[in-house]
């Protein structure tokens, strides 16, 4: 029994395979870079992939689940030769979710108290103190009420802020407003003094932050992007900065990456950059994860997490 694993992050390598021994003993794991060394496709049981070469998943005829290595699964849905009908799992583990929340709630806190006018007042030598809401009277939205921003919701609401999510379907979680499908969109907007993007990327989602959008915040708002780059606009959020409103962006994810050295994105200064680390991946956890389904596989069950490929998430 064999498991390819092929990632584009080839530093991690050498955390992942002891990690997944340890889970999956059973397994030969065949790791396969771009240097295209030979591999018996055949043997292969499952695949364990970020980013995968073009064409080698379609090579494995046995193949009986693919595994993706993080929650969002727009990357590999991108690749144009998928195999038909091998059920395509995305990563929910407790140690992403846990590192996604820590990320949320610390921009969260930033904006809330006002941290980024005093990064400004210390490059002017100012001590000037100012006051601060209560969270109970700061209105939160979180596009996407998953795995991700359910879990953020949750801990903000459990820390007094007035919380709100948007989802394509109805959500019942304690204390968090559900505002859901198209005609609540803008309605969630205008309530949203802070918003963060935890959305996944897909067609309907893609430029969803866009100058339309961001006229629909409240004044002085704030965005959080921890889903991915081309969620927004990126031309009408500086335009939307440059104006006033947002009055500031922490932005973890961009259309392209790593954000260029030349972008202007770095020196604005109202935006926050930080490079695709909201929540990175454990090898540890997300092997223990990818164990339970493939044991469940072999026990005749479906995984967990089985992407809708028709919703493309
Ligand atoms: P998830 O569990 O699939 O949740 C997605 C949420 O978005 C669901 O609530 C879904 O609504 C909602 N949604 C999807 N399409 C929608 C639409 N057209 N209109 C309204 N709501 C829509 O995903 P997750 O595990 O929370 O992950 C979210 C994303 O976070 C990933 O796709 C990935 O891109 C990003 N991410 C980033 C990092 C980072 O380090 N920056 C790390 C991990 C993940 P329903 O519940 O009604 O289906
Ligand atoms: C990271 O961006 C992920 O999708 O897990």
């Amino acid at each position: 029994m064999a498991i390819l694993f092929t990632t584009s992050w080839s530093k991690d390598t050498g955390r992942w395979i002891p990690a997944l021994k340890e889970n999956l003993p059973d397994f030969e794991i065949v790791t396969y870079t771009r240097d295209g060394e030979p591999v018996d496709w055949d043997a292969i049981d499952y695949a364990i992939v970020w980013q995968p070469p073009p064409g080698i998943l379609k090579q494995c005829k046995n193949l009986k689940a693919i595994f993706n290595m993080g929650a969002g699964v727009d990357g590999i849905l991108a690749n144009a030769d998928l195999p038909e009908n091998i059920p395509i799992v995305r990563l929910v583990d407790p140690c992403l979710t846990e590192g996604m929340v820590e990320y949320v709630v610390h921009w969260v806190l930033h904006f809330h108290r006002g941290f980024h006018v005093y990064r400004d007042y210390q490059a002017q030598n100012k001590w000037r103190p100012h006051w601060y809401p209560r969270p109970s009277d700061r209105r939160v939205g979180i596009l996407g009420l998953g795995e991700l921003g359910g879990a953020c919701a949750k801990q903000l609401v459990q820390m007094g802020f007035d919380v709100a999510g948007w989802s394509r379907s109805q959500k019942n979680i304690t204390g968090v407003d559900s505002f859901y499908g198209h005609d609540q969109f803008e309605p969630f907007l205008n309530r949203s003094q802070i918003l963060v993007c935890l959305l996944p990327l897909t067609k309907e989602t893609e430029g969803i932050i866009d100058k339309k959008a961001l006229a629909a915040l409240p004044e002085k708002s704030f965005l959080i992007n921890a889903a991915r780059g081309k969620h927004v606009v990126g031309d009408d959020l500086v335009a939307a900065l440059d104006a006033g409103n947002p009055l500031a962006a922490a932005l973890d994810v961009f259309d392209e990456e790593p954000l260029p050295a030349d972008s202007p994105i770095w020196q604005h200064p109202k935006i926050i950059v930080t490079p695709h680390v909201a929540s990175l991946t454990s090898p540890q956890t997300a092997s223990a994860e990818i164990a339970k389904d493939i044991y469940l596989i072999s026990e005749g069950k479906p995984p967990r997490h089985i992407v809708d490929m028709s919703r493309g998430y």
